[in-house]
C-alpha cells in the first residue's frame, strides 16, 4: 500500500505545473490583482485555457475556470479545504458554518440544515412580506426623488435577517451590529495586512468593533435564555437543535458564531443581488413588465407561499440571470491539502485555488453574448446546455450555500412586491461601478427614481 501511494505521488509530482506568468503578481510593475481584481480575473481566464498558476506574494494561486475542474474542487473537500482565507475570516465568524472544517463542520451542517428546509422557510414568508411592505410604504413618500436602491436593499435585507433570525427590529442593537460588521469586513479585505494582533490603528478599530459585535450577540442570547416568550425564529431553532447521538445542544459561543455567520452571509449577499437586479430591470422595462404579468397570473390576489413563489418561473430566471452578470460572491477560494492533478497539471500541496463566478459567468466559451441581460438563458430548454459548474453563484458540493432557498424566496418576494407597485428608472448620469470586497457591491450605490404604478 505504501509503495502504491508513493508511486502515485511520484507521478503527481512529475506532472507540469499549470501555465502562468513568471512574475510574482503582487510585486509586478502593474499589480492588476491589487488595482483591479475583477479585470485581473477577466483577463486571466481568457489568457489561459481553464487553468493557470501564478505567485501572489508568498503563495501560489491556481486560477480555475473550466467547469469540469471547478467540479473537481467542489466535490473533493478531502483535498480542497477552506484554508487560509477561512482562517482570516475566523477573526469575525469564529467557528461558524462558513469557516469551520472537517468533522466539526459536518456535525454543525447536519444540525443546521433542517432549519432551511422548505417547511421551515414557509414560516418566514410573512415576516419577509411585512419588512418589504414597510419599505414600499416608505417609498411612497419619495417618488420622483433620487433614491439609492443599494441602501434600500441593505436595510430591507438587514431587517429581514434580523426578524427571521432573532425577531429583532433594525434599531439600536442591529444598526450597531451591521455598522460594526462593515468596519471589520472592510479592514479584513486589505490584501496585504499585518496580522490582526499588531496594534495598528486599523486593527485596533477592527478589534473594538468585533468586541462590540460579540457583546451585543451574547446579550441577545442571554436575554433569550431568560425569556419565557416563544419566538418563531432561527435563533430559537438554533438553540433547540440537538445532536442525534449525544443529545447535546450548542454552547453559547457556538451559537454566537453561527448567529454572526448567518447574519453576515444572509443579508449582504442578498442585498447586492437585489440591487443589481433592479439596476438591470430599470434598463429593461419590458422584462420588468413580464415579471408583473407573471405575478398577476400565478399569484395575483392569492397568498404568497413557498410553493407558489416557486411557480414564478420567469421571475426566478430574472434573478438567476442578474446573479450571472453580478454574482454577489465574486470569488471562491480553497487550499490544496494534498498533491493532485487537474487536467494533466500538477496542483501542489499548499497551493491556493481561486474560482471566480464573476469571470466564469462572463466567458464567451460558455455563454453566448455574455454581456447581454437575457433571462431566457435559464429557461428549462436552454438550461440543458449550461454545464452545472459554468454557473455557481451559490458555490457547489457539500459546502454549497445553506441559505440558497431562503435567499431565492426572499428575492422573489421583494422583487414581485416592488415591481407590481413601482416603476424604476436610473437617475440621470448614473454609472454603475463595481466594488469587489468579500462580496461584489455597487461602489456608489444604484441611484434610481421611482414612480408609483
Ligand atoms: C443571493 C444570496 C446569496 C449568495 C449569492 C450566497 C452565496 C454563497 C456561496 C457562494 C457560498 C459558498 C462559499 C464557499 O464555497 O466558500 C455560501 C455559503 C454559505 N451561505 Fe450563502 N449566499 C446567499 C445567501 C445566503 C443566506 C440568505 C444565508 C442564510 C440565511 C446564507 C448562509 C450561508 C452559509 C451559512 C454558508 C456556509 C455553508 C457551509 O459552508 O456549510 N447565504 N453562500
Amino acid at each position: 500500500m505504501t509503495v502504491h501511494v508513493s508511486y502515485i505521488r511520484f507521478h503527481m509530482t512529475q506532472a507540469k505545473f499549470p501555465p502562468g506568468p513568471s512574475t510574482n503578481l503582487l510585486w509586478a510593475k502593474e499589480p492588476s490583482i491589487r488595482k483591479d481584481v475583477l479585470g485581473h480575473f477577466h483577463n486571466t481566464v481568457r489568457a489561459y485555457n481553464g487553468i493557470s498558476r501564478a505567485a501572489v506574494g508568498p503563495y501560489h494561486y491556481v486560477n480555475i475556470s473550466e467547469p469540469a475542474y471547478i467540479e473537481r474542487i467542489f466535490t473533493h473537500p478531502e483535498i480542497y479545504e477552506k484554508g487560509r482565507d477561512a482562517r482570516t475570516l475566523r477573526f469575525i465568524l469564529g467557528n461558524g458554518l462558513v469557516t469551520s472544517e472537517g468533522e466539526f463542520w459536518l456535525k454543525q451542517r447536519r444540525l443546521i440544515q433542517p432549519l432551511f428546509h422548505k417547511s421551515r422557510l414557509q414560516s418566514f414568508v410573512q415576516k419577509i412580506e411585512e419588512s418589504t411592505a414597510a419599505m414600499l410604504k416608505n417609498w411612497e413618500g419619495h417618488t420622483g426623488e433620487v433614491i439609492d436602491m443599494h441602501t434600500e436593499m441593505t436595510q430591507v435585507t438587514l431587517d429581514i435577517v434580523s426578524q427571521t433570525l432573532m425577531s429583532t427590529e433594525v434599531k439600536g442593537d442591529f444598526k450597531r451590529i451591521s455598522d460594526a460588521l462593515v468596519v471589520v469586513m472592510e479592514g479584513m479585505m486589505k490584501i496585504i495586512k499585518l496580522p490582526v494582533w499588531v496594534p495598528t490603528p486599523g486593527n485596533l478599530k477592527m478589534q473594538k468593533n468585533r468586541a462590540l459585535l460579540f457583546d451585543t450577540i451574547a446579550k441577545i442570547i442571554e436575554e433569550r435564555r431568560a425569556s419565557k416568550t416563544v419566538y418563531n425564529d432561527l435563533l430559537t431553532m438554533l438553540m433547540e437543535v440537538e445532536d442525534a447521538d449525544t443529545r447535546e445542544r450548542m454552547t453559547d459561543t457556538q451559537l454566537r458564531d453561527e448567529v454572526i455567520t448567518i447574519f453576515l452571509a444572509g443579508h449582504e449577499t442578498t442585498a447586492n443581488a437585489m440591487s443589481f437586479t433592479f439596476y438591470l430591470l430599470a434598463q429593461h422595462p419590458e422584462i420588468k413588465q413580464r415579471v408583473v404579468e407573471e405575478f398577476n397570473s400565478v399569484i395575483g390576489d392569492g397568498e404568497m407561499t413557498f410553493d407558489n413563489l416557486n411557480k414564478l418561473a420567469f421571475t426566478t430566471m430574472v434573478i438567476k440571470e442578474a446573479m450571472r452578470l453580478y454574482p454577489p460572491v465574486w470569488g471562491i477560494t480553497r487550499d490544496a491539502s494534498q498533491e493532485d492533478v487537474i487536467g494533466g497539471y500538477r496542483i501542489k500541496k499548499g497551493d491556493s485555488i481561486a474560482m471566480s463566478p464573476y469571470a466564469v459567468h462572463r466567458l464567451e466559451k460558455y455563454w453566448e453574448n455574455p454581456l447581454k441581460f437575457d433571462p431566457e438563458r435559464f429557461s428549462p430548454e436552454r438550461m440543458k446546455n449550461i454545464h452545472r459548474y459554468a454557473y455557481f453563484p451559490f458555490g457547489g458540493g457539500q459546502r454549497m450555500c445553506i441559505g440558497n432557498n431562503f435567499a431565492m424566496m426572499e428575492m422573489q418576494i421583494i422583487l414581485v412586491m416592488a415591481c407590481t407597485q413601482f416603476n424604476f428608472t436610473l437617475a440621470d448620469n448614473f454609472k454603475l461601478e463595481l466594488e469587489p470586497l468579500i462580496t461584489l457591491r455597487p461602489r456608489h450605490g444604484v441611484k434610481m427614481v421611482l414612480t408609483k404604478i
